[in-house]
């Protein structure tokens, strides 16, 4: 049975501290690199679940039946009317045997979601200090229950399994709008990993909300730039997969048809052949050694029958130079995947650093720390909010690996 890949690390650490009941001591604690870190400041509370079960009746429901979700922390001051919408991660399912394994989790059912304990960090986060330009904004988690980066449509008689991602995204955002969102003057929709992919696949949908006013709009897709690349054995392991999320969840009617119109529906499920048809401006923030891309797409196990990349793939330390240069390779793809797809147009900007990670705006440590990672002393939170508010042009490429010292390879210094 496929495991499901869970690419946020953040998450997982912040579950098991709740599981192990010191989530106070990761809200307010300032733990140094090897465990987790937050800028000292007022302490974070957890944001509550709100369950809409109005979106039931339309069919708008989690792959079992249930409600869709949301977490929200209402916006003060001059943030009152403006909105960040953040779309949760998680990876997906590409088969219906898949699918009924992940039914029975938080990212199939409501039933199954953590009801109070949604900590919101960096992007999200109530703390000036940690958040300095979105901190007072209406910040509002989406949770991830359909499997397909909210895009599927269909229902499975045999399973009993819905694929309502679409709809549930309209459902919500229907919601959102009717609670003020309609009026804001400001809002961003966000989202890391498959909620990435989201945001890339939703972002033209987001701005026609407002079309006619005079809201500004625009997109941020972290560690969401997944490459149709080719694997250490030759093959296309995220391609088929891909085109088994897209089958299973009958995905192909909600693609943009500026990718559809000259692509099938597997490849128009890759943020490369979509972004260039986008019209609302989007950021793209993704390290350029992808660790999830490195693990599930680049070299997978079914492309290594040896084990030869199994110490690699978790610690780059372990690399050796064959490897290194094929990550190189992977890196030199991605850049020049951006800079053909995102700079095409100029309110686009990207921000590519050379850190073995996946999703860097969730996290405070990679957000806005005394050490975070940075592109020529600019760092994450930084470079996204002078891109949003036109303070600066930001278009920020890494030099390659091991050049940058400002990272944080999660993969060995965020132990869990
Ligand atoms: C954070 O670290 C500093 C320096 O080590 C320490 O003095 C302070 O008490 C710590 N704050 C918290 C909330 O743990
Ligand atoms: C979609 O197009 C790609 C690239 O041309 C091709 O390799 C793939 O087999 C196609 N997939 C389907 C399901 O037709
Ligand atoms: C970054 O900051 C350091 C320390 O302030 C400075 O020495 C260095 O010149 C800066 N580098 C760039 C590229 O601005």
């Amino acid at each position: 049975m496929e495991k499901i890949m869970i690419a946020k690390l953040w998450e997982i650490f912040l579950m098991v501290l709740v599981f192990t009941g010191s989530a106070q001591a990761a809200a307010d604690g300032n733990m140094s690199r090897g465990g987790m870190r937050r800028l000292a400041g007022a302490p974070v509370a957890p944001v509550p679940i709100t369950l809409l079960t109005s979106a039931v009746g339309i069919g708008a429901v989690c792959m079992d039946g249930t409600p869709p979700a949301f977490h929200m922390d209402p916006g003060s001051g001059e943030g009152k009317n403006r909105w960040i919408v953040h779309l949760e991660g998680g990876s997906w399912c590409e088969s219906l045997g898949s699918c009924l394994y992940r039914k029975a989790s938080r990212l199939g059912s409501s039933d199954l979601m953590n009801k109070e304990l949604m900590y919101f960090g960096g992007i999200l986060s109530s703390s000036p200090a940690e958040n300095p330009d979105f901190f007072s904004w209406n910040r509002v988690m989406i949770r991830y229950c359909d499997g397909a980066s909210f895009a599927g449509e269909g229902y499975d008689a045999g399973t009993g399994l819905f694929f309502r991602g679409q709809r549930i995204w309209n459902a919500v955002m229907q919601h959102l709008l009717s609670i003020g969102m309609s009026s804001a003057d400001q809002v961003l929709l966000t989202g890391s990993s498959a909620g990435a992919l989201a945001v890339v696949l939703h972002c033209d949908q987001f701005g026609a909300f407002f079309a006619g006013r005079d809201t500004t709009v625009k997109c941020l897709a972290d560690a969401g730039f997944f490459l149709d690349a080719v694997n250490v054995a030759g093959g296309r392991t995220l391609r088929s997969y891909f085109g088994g999320v897209v089958a299973t969840h009958g995905v192909a009617q909600n693609l943009p048809t500026s990718c559809t119109d000259h692509l099938n529906a597997t490849s128009c499920f890759f943020p490369q052949n979509i972004i260039g048809g986008i019209d609302t401006p989007i950021f793209v923030l993704n390290a350029a050694y992808d660790t999830w891309q490195i693990r599930e797409s680049l070299a997978p196990d079914g492309a290594d029958p040896s084990g030869a990349w199994r110490a690699c793939k978790s610690n780059r330390l372990a690399c050796n130079e064959l490897q290194m240069n094929i990550l190189q390779a992977f890196r030199n793809q991605m850049v020049v995947t951006v800079l053909r797809v995102v700079s095409r147009s100029r309110s686009n900007g990207y921000f590519i650093n050379s850190c073995f990670t996946h999703g860097q705006t969730e996290n405070p440590a990679t957000w806005n720390a005394y050490d975070s990672p940075a592109i020529q002393n600019k760092t994450i939170w930084k470079s996204v909010g002078d891109w949003y508010f036109g303070r600066a042009e930001v278009r920020a490429i890494d030099c390659a690996y091991p050049c940058d010292y400002t990272c944080y390879h999660d993969m060995e210094d965020q132990l869990i």
